[in-house]
């Protein structure tokens, strides 16, 4: 008799669980691939502790091999000086690290970015003005944001806090030299040792139009409005087309931009590479500053209003998933690169910031792609090129020797590389931060589970050629800087729990503002105006 009690425990208590569980098993939607091992505190720390050691994994291979070069090539643990030889692995490394509170790492790099000379060049005698800005100069501008906020506690070293804000007064200095030019748009290969440029006749509308974060908050930290001014200049050929029949839909541009009087030069454009980014910092200013780019903000809406009535396409068979077309003129081509996807997350943010479901569902279903890509192939990573059909025409039907087509081939990989590319992870975060839906977690975890993998080396982890092969084919012995600024950052965040950091995504639409947002290269920058 006395074990009837126990027995009802049990059973009461099995019963609550099994509540509590199909509870939580309604709430969301799409479970298909969450095992049910919910997010609880510890499983997310696990996953953020794994993420860091192949963090440090890829560091200490870097740091061994190449500290201050530019990239090691993980294979042949060779040494590569691409962007001038300043080191840019270290550098855009430098906001992880501070987020990561990798005491160690923070202080290798300070002191070397405080051993640097902007004036030597290596391999050369220029820089590219658009990289080193995103790179180098938004990593240092981060980090001073970092160390002045959240993490005031990681340097004490007063020396390094003080040299990294010469430093970074110092390379702004040096790349302002690049918009010396009669229209203001920059060129995009700069001289430091001269503070000339290069004679292009051309910048692209990336390259000209993603600067305005970085010199804003040049100017916000010095004070001095000199470095704005370049950018908004530069910005307000974009902001302000000419001439504008070169459009092809509202707000929507080219892909260049001439240096000598800002005009448009052609209508051959894309949310991806030459021109992503632009479309990203309209937003992007205005969350920075509210008040001060409001305008941009229009611009971006305008062009989101175009992209998703003209624009954009659905493959055949599956009308849930959402591509993002090239276009020449108002022709668009069914092609798209893997730049692009950065897109599902700026409509994303966009619509939380200005309250727009439309918006939001449309970033959501590019983010979905996304997933699908990821999914269709043996790897469980997307390559760099993707086609699809949405009529399922002759040439489509030849070009990949199909009978017909069907939900399940309307959509081909046609570059199979994997390149240690964020921008579909960095969709997922932001689809997460909008929907808590747990299968964006998944679906990032599943990802980083296959770059250790398939691409992990002795000292790092290589782009590979075929992610249509299981072992992901052959390893390109390639590793960009960005796998420290962005994977191992957006993997992070993602399973950061949601309440724990101001300088995550805040949903405006619950009455939360931003007070951080990531400039392209996913450095984190405090805002300087009224936070959205
Ligand atoms: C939301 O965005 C869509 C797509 O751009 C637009 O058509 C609509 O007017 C917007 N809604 C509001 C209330 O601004
Ligand atoms: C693709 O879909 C067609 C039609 O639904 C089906 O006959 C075929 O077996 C499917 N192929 C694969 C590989 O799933």
């Amino acid at each position: 008799m006395r074990s009837t009690p126990k027995r009802l425990i049990v059973a009461l208590a099995a019963s609550c669980a099994f509540v509590i569980f199909y509870l939580t098993w309604s709430a969301g939607e799409d479970r298909s691939s969450f095992s049910f091992r919910d997010h609880n505190d510890a499983v997310l720390k696990g996953r953020r502790q794994a993420i860091e050691g192949a963090f440090q994994h890829a560091w200490d291979g870097y740091s061994e091999h190449c500290m201050g070069h530019d990239s090691l090539h993980p294979v042949s643990n060779t040494c590569d000086d691409d962007f001038g030889g300043w080191g840019a692995t270290a550098i855009d490394t430098l906001s992880t690290a501070i987020l990561f509170e990798k005491e160690d790492i923070v202080r290798q790099i300070m002191i070397f970015i405080s051993k640097l000379d902007f004036a030597k060049v290596t391999g050369g005698s220029s820089i590219q003005l658009f990289e080193v800005t995103i790179r180098h100069f938004g990593s240092m501008l981060s980090a001073h944001d970092l160390l002045h906020g959240p993490f005031s506690h990681l340097v004490n070293d007063k020396t390094l806090r003080e040299s990294l804000y010469t430093q970074m007064v110092s390379l702004g200095a040096a790349l302002s030299c690049g918009f010396s030019t009669p229209s203001g748009i920059p060129r995009n290969w700069v001289d430091p040792t001269k503070c000339a440029t290069d004679d292009g006749q051309s910048n692209t509308v990336a390259g000209a139009g993603s600067l305005i974060l970085e010199f804003a908050k040049l100017s916000e930290i010095t004070g001095h409005q000199l470095y704005v001014e370049l950018a908004k200049r530069a910005e307000q050929h974009l902001v302000d087309p000419h001439p504008v029949e070169m459009m092809p839909w509202p707000g929507v541009l080219g892909s260049f931009v001439r240096v000598a009087d800002g005009q448009l030069m052609d209508m051959k454009g894309s949310w991806g590479s030459l021109a992503d980014s632009f479309y990203e910092y309209l937003l992007k200013a205005y969350i920075y500053d509210s008040k001060a780019y409001a305008p941009y903000l229009e611009r971006w809406k305008l062009a989101a209003d175009s992209t998703i009535r003209y624009i954009a396409s659905h493959p055949y068979g599956q009308p849930q998933y959402t591509f993002l077309p090239y276009w020449e003129g108002k022709k668009l081509f069914n092609a798209m690169d893997s730049l692009s996807w950065f897109a599902g997350g700026n409509f994303i943010q966009g619509g939380m910031i200005t309250n727009n479901q439309t918006l939001i569902d449309f970033g959501l279903s590019i983010a979905d792609t996304g997933g699908a890509m990821y999914q269709m192939t043996a790897t469980g990573l997307g390559g760099e090129f993707v086609v699809w059909t949405d009529d399922c025409n002759d040439g489509f039907r030849e070009q990949f020797h199909l009978e017909d087509c069907h939900a399940n081939n309307s959509i081909q990989i046609t570059g199979a590389e994997f390149k240690l590319r964020p921008e579909v992870i960095e969709s997922w975060y932001y689809a997460y931060r909008a929907t808590k839906n747990p299968k964006y977690r998944e679906w990032a975890w599943s990802a980083y589970r296959a770059i250790e993998r398939v691409c992990k080396t002795g000292s790092g982890f290589s782009a590979i050629s075929d992610v249509n092969a299981p072992n992901g084919g052959k390893k390109l012995d390639q590793m960009e800087s960005f796998v420290f600024a962005e994977i191992f950052k957006y993997l992070w965040l993602m399973h950061l729990p949601d309440h724990n950091a101001d300088f995550h995504m805040q949903d405006s639409r619950t009455g939360e503002h931003n007070t951080w947002v990531l400039n392209t290269e996913a450095h984190l920058f405090k805002v300087a105006g009224p936070p959205v």
